[in-house]
């Protein structure tokens, strides 16, 4: 088990389109699952996509509450016509955070580690992480869906922002 380091904006690995998975069940991609596990819960983050770890490949983990899950090869459908603005961060811009509009509803499918075809439906915190890691795996930043760059900030000041308006 290692940590790993995280790739942050700038870096071409992070702009790229990720390579298809093609031996889930592959040693490396178990190791590499691993080592990514370790390297999330070391940077108290809720998803990290294989790109922002130097691997350009079609693989995520998410929490998904107390739960760490990974999806491999993803597909990642909207739901719906309700959309959602919330604040996000990533690990690969450290420091900063945005207000992002995304769709509210998500369906998800993919493989686990085992290969086997897994799916399920996603909203809230949930449905944006997905899609946020998803995005990733497409070399797209959260500041690239941001329409607003006034609601984008430096994690500390919007804290203390927070903290002088009731
Ligand atoms: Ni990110």
């Amino acid at each position: 088990m290692a940590i790993l380091k995280i790739a942050r904006m700038g870096h071409p690995v992070l702009l790229g389109r990720a390579a298809e998975v093609t031996g889930p069940t592959a040693p490396e991609i178990r190791r590499l699952v691993r080592d990514m596990e370790e390297t999330l819960l070391d940077a108290g983050g809720i998803g990290l996509a294989a790109p922002q770890v130097y691997q350009a490949l079609r693989l995520f983990l998410w929490r998904d509450g107390a739960e760490m899950r990974v999806l491999i090869n993803p597909e990642i459908t909207p739901l719906g016509e309700a959309r959602a603005v919330a604040w996000e961060g990533c690990l690969s811009i450290p420091g900063l955070r945005g207000a992002v509009e995304r769709p509210a509803r998500v369906a998800w499918r993919g493989l686990d580690l085992d290969a086997t075809p897994i799916h399920g439906e996603a909203e809230g915190l949930a449905a944006r992480v997905l899609q946020h890691e998803y995005d990733h795996l497409e070399g797209v930043f959260y500041l690239m869906r941001m329409n607003d760059l006034t609601q984008l900030g430096f994690t500390e000041e919007l804290a203390r922002l927070a903290e002088e308006s009731p």
